[in-house]
C-alpha cells in the first residue's frame, strides 16, 4: 500500500529517489521521506502529508531511499513515517508490507539492547540488520538472514552508511528493478523510474537484489545466485504524467477515447484460448474488488444474455468461502488493474491450493497477478495514475463483453460492438463535459446520490456511486432499479439528487422506479440516449446494446471529477485511499 524508492546514481540520487517517488505518490500519500548519504552517515528525512511538488537536496549522492506512506501500523506521525535507521544509523530502510510476527522480533531486539522510536514493524529490519552486521555478516547477507525472521509481507529496500550498493527484496508486496544506462532503481512500480530505465527486471517473492556496478539476484531462502531475465517496458514516460491536463483523473478519463479499442486490440490467440477455457470449465468464478468487482457483476449480465451461460460473481475478499466448491476444471478469472490487489491474489491462492485454473486480466505488466495466473489478457490501458479506476474499468468491459461474443461464437458482432462503443466515447465525452461541470457546481453541496439502473445497468449504478464518494466524499448508493423501494426510498427528500441509468431495453421499468422518485421530490439526472419529461438533467448516451456499459459511465465520471474539484478536493489522491490495496 505503500510506495517505496531505492535509487543508485554516479550523482543526485536524492533528488531522483524524490522524483521517482513523487510518481509513486498515488501509492499512499499520508506521510513522506528520502534518506541519503552525507558525507559517512545517513540523512533522513521526513514530513507528514502530501509530496511537495518539488524539494531540492544539498547533498546525496550514491544511494538513496524514499518512500510514501499509507499507514497501517502506528498514526500518521514524522517518527511513523519512513525510512527507519538502524539504533547505529548506520542502516536505513523502506519498506511496504506487514510483518506479521514484529511483536515477537521486537522482544527478541530489546532483549538485546535495541529500542525502538516509532510504533512501526518496519524498525525491526533494520536492527536485525545492524545486529546480524554486528555478528560478522556482510550487509547483503545481513538483510538476508533479517528477512528469513519475518512472517509476513514485504518489499524492501535498504543502504548502509559504509556501502555503495543496495539491498532490494520482496515477499508479497511488489518490487520491480530497473536498469538504467546511469542508474539502478528498485521501486514498488514502473512508472517510479520511466524517464532513466525501461529494461527491467521483476522480482519473484523471496527473491533479492544486490544493486551495485550491476545488479545480481539471489533466493532469500537459500542465498543462492539466481539468472534473472531481462524484460523491456512498453510504457512511455509521457504516458506517466499529466501533460496538458489539471489531474490525471481528467486526463485518463479522456483517453478512453483510445484505450477502449485497444483493450481488444489482443495478440493473436489469447481471447480464443481463454474462450475455449470458459466454455470447457466446470464452473466460472470472475472475482475483483472495488471497481474491478463492478466490471465483474457487469460480465455475468452479459455472459448470461451473449453466451447463454451461468457465471459466478465473487468479491475477492469473500472468495475463500467458495474453496470446497472450486475443482481441477474450475475456472477462475481474476479482474485487476494493478495485479497487486492483496484480496485477489489471496482468492487465486486459493484457486491453485484446489488446482483450478487461473485467468487474470491485469493492466500493470509483471505484477504479482500475471505471475500467478495460467493465462493473462493484459487491458492495454497504459498507467493509470489516478486513484480512481476509470480507464481500466471500461477497458476491462470492453474484454469482458469480447470474451462472451467469442464463447457465443460471435467474434466479428462482438469485436464491432466494442468498436462502435470506442468510437462514440469520444462524443459522450466531448458532450457530457460542460454538463458535468455545470451539473457539479449546483449539486456540489448534496448530502446524498442514489443512482438506478436495471439489467446491464446495475452495475453502472454500483460503479457510479463508487466514483462520486471516493472522489467527492458525498454519500452515494447504487441500486438495481426496483430495489430502492424496498427500504432506501425512506431517505429520499426534496431535491434528492438520483441518477437513473436507462437502456431501450430497461426503459419502461426503470422509468417506473424514475417515477416513484420523482413523486417524493428527487432531482432526477438521466443517462439515456432519448430525453423524457420525468428527467430534470440529461446526459445523452448513444444506445449500443449490450456494450452500454461502456458509455453509460463516461458523464458519472466526469461529474464526479467535477464534484470533486468544486470542492477544492483532489481527485488524484483522495483521503484516506491508495492505488493498490496490498492489504488484506
Ligand atoms: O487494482 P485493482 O483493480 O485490483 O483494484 C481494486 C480496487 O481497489 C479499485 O478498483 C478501487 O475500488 C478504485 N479506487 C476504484 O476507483
Amino acid at each position: 500500500m505503500c510506495g517505496i524508492v531505492g535509487v543508485l546514481a554516479e550523482k543526485n540520487a536524492a533528488s531522483m529517489a524524490f522524483a521517482a517517488l513523487k510518481r509513486l505518490e498515488y501509492r499512499g500519500y499520508d506521510s513522506w521521506g528520502v534518506a541519503f548519504k552525507g558525507g559517512k552517515s545517513i540523512e533522513v528525512l521526513k514530513k507528514t502529508g502530501k509530496l511537495p511538488e518539488s524539494f531540492s537536496f544539498q547533498a546525496g549522492s550514491g544511494t538513496a531511499l524514499a518512500h510514501t506512506r499509507w499507514a497501517t501500523h502506528g498514526k500518521v506521525t514524522e517518527a511513523n513515517a519512513h525510512p527507519h535507521l538502524s539504533n547505529d544509523k548506520t542502516i536505513a530502510v523502506v519498506h511496504n508490507g506487514i510483518i506479521e510476527n514484529h511483536e515477537e522480533l521486537k522482544h527478541f531486539l530489546e532483549g538485546k539492547g535495541f529500542s525502538f522510536n516509532s510504533e512501526t514493524d518496519t524498525e525491526i529490519i533494520p536492527n536485525l540488520i545492524q545486529l546480524f552486521m554486528g555478528e560478522g555478516q556482510s550487509f547483503k547477507e545481513a538483510v538476508r538472514l533479517s528477512l528469513k525472521k519475518i512472517d509476513g509481507s514485504y518489499a524492501v529496500v535498504a543502504m548502509h552508511a559504509g556501502e555503495r550498493e543496495l539491498v532490494a527484496a520482496r515477499n508479497g508486496s511488489p518490487l520491480v528493478i530497473g536498469l538504467g544506462k546511469h542508474s539502478i532503481f528498485a521501486a514498488s512500480d514502473v512508472p517510479a523510474f520511466l524517464d532513466h530505465a525501461k529494461k527491467v527486471v521483476y522480482l519473484n517473492d523471496f527473491e533479492m537484489a544486490l544493486l551495485g556496478k550491476k545488479a545480481e539476484f539471489f533466493d532469500v531462502l537459500t542465498g543462492k545466485q539466481l539468472e534473472k531475465d531481462v524484460e523491456e517496458v512498453n510504457w512511455s514516460i509521457e504516458q506517466a504524467q499529466k501533460g496538458e491536463f489539471p489531474h490525471f483523473m481528467l486526463k485518463e478519463l479522456n483517453e478512453q477515447r483510445f484505450t477502449i479499442k485497444k483493450a481488444v486490440q489482443q495478440p493473436k490467440g489469447i481471447i480464443e484460448k481463454v474462450s475455449s477455457m470458459i466454455k470447457n470449465a466446470k464452473g466460472v468464478f470472475f472475482v475483483g474488488c472495488g471497481t474491478s468487482y463492478h466490471a465483474c457483476v457487469s460480465s455475468a449480465y452479459i455472459f448470461s444474455h451473449v453466451a447463454k451461460m451461468h457465471v459466478n460473481v465473487v468479491l475477492a475478499s469473500e472468495f475463500r468461502n467458495y474453496e470446497e466448491f472450486l475443482e481441477k476444471e474450475t475456472l477462475v478469472i481474476a479482474v485487476s488493474q494493478s495485479g497487486e490487489t492483496a484480496d485477489v491474489l489471496d482468492a487465486v491462492k486459493t484457486a491453485k491450493k484446489r488446482s483450478s485454473k487461473v485467468v487474470s486480466i491485469v493492466n500493470v505488466m509483471g505484477s504479482s497477478l500475471t505471475r500467478l495466473s495460467d493465462e493473462t489478457i493484459m487491458m492495454n490501458s497504459g498507467p493509470e495514475i489516478c486513484v480512481l479506476s476509470t480507464k481500466s474499468y471500461t477497458s476491462q468491459l470492453a474484454i469482458l463483453l469480447l470474451l462472451a461474443y467469442v464463447v457465443a461464437g460471435k467474434q466479428v458482432e462482438g469485436h464491432e460492438l466494442v468498436e462502435k462503443a470506442a468510437a462514440l466515447s469520444q462524443k459522450v465525452i466531448d458532450e457530457s463535459s460542460a454538463p458535468a461541470k455545470e451539473l457539479a457546481a449546483r449539486l456540489k453541496n448534496s448530502r446524498d446520490f442514489f443512482l438506478i439502473g436495471r439489467d446491464l445497468a446495475f452495475p453502472s449504478a454500483l460503479e457510479g456511486a463508487l466514483k462520486i464518494k471516493e472522489v467527492s466524499y458525498i454519500h452515494a448508493e447504487g441500486f438495481a432499479g426496483a430495489e430502492l423501494k424496498h427500504g432506501t426510498i425512506a431517505l429520499v427528500e426534496e431535491g434528492i439528487p438520483c441518477i437513473v441509468f436507462s437502456t431501450d431495453q430497461t426503459r419502461p421499468l426503470i422509468m417506473s422506479n424514475a417515477q416513484e422518485l420523482k413523486s417524493r421530490g428527487a432531482f432526477i439526472i438521466g443517462i439515456d440516449s432519448k430525453p423524457n419529461k420525468l428527467f430534470d438533467y440529461f446526459f445523452r448516451v448513444e444506445e449500443v446494446g449490450n456494450a452500454n456499459p461502456i458509455l453509460m459511465i463516461l458523464p458519472i465520471q466526469l461529474l464526479a471529477y467535477h464534484l470533486a474539484v468544486e470542492k477544492k478536493l483532489d481527485p488524484d489522491k483522495p483521503r484516506n485511499l491508495a492505488k493498490s490495496v496490498t492489504v488484506k
